[in-house]
């Protein structure tokens, strides 16, 4: 079983969100509230993909509107990337979670819950067609580029996948988690130079 078997036969932006509401693909649709799909502008020319969508975006049905998505969109102005520009989504596409007392505390997505929900990403990048993949953690990068790619190794380079332009780097939920304030700012600082490099690698194509 995976998501190849809920795609629409047209293959449009609108048709893939419809279609991938009913997707049982894996088990995860299970405890997750709704779907939470890919959404941009249609010219976007830089598809951001995060690992999968966290509570408040399970809540509400978009991605990266919660903390991570909060800090993502500071960074992406400080670098000077439009919000028009980017198109967001995730590897997986429903929160993946277990109880703590009243929270619900987020896991990582196991690789045949990535594997079976893949399908939906691929569609959506041959439908957007950007120019740029900004693989936003481990789990992304290694999605798409294989089990021993490194973010720490690797971040901020020219990549590429299935010929298309990729840039790795850390996911803003990474910089959350950092202990101090130094560390933040270092972290935000190192962000914002992939994302200018993400500038850099689009203006010579
Ligand atoms: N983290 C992600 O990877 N994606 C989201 O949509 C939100 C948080
Ligand atoms: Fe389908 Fe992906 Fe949700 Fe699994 S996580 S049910 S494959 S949309």
């Amino acid at each position: 079983m995976s998501a190849a078997d809920y795609l629409p036969s047209e293959l449009s932006l609108k048709a893939l969100q419809v279609s991938s509401r009913d997707c049982h693909g894996c088990e995860l649709y299970q405890r997750a509230t709704q779907t939470v799909f890919g959404e941009g502008s249609p010219g976007a020319r830089i598809m951001f993909i995060g690992e999968q969508p966290g509570d408040e975006e399970d809540l509400r049905g978009h991605p990266f509107v919660g903390p991570a998505g909060r800090l993502l969109n500071e960074l992406l102005a400080e670098a000077g990337i439009e919000r028009r520009d980017a198109y967001v989504t995730n590897v997986v596409k429903h929160f993946k979670w277990e109880p703590r007392g009243k929270r619900r505390i987020h896991q990582k997505p196991g690789a045949g819950e990535v594997k079976a929900c893949l399908p939906w990403l691929q569609a959506e990048i041959e439908v957007m067609q950007p120019k740029i993949l900004v693989l936003l953690g481990a789990t992304a990068a290694q999605a798409l580029l294989g089990k021993s790619f490194r973010v720490t190794e690797q971040r901020g380079q020219k990549l590429d996948y299935a010929q298309r332009l990729a840039l790795a780097t850390v996911h803003p939920s990474s910089i959350l988690r950092q202990r101090t304030s130094q560390d933040r700012a270092r972290e935000r600082r190192l962000f914002i130079q992939d994302m200018l490099r993400v500038r850099e690698l689009m203006s010579l194509e």
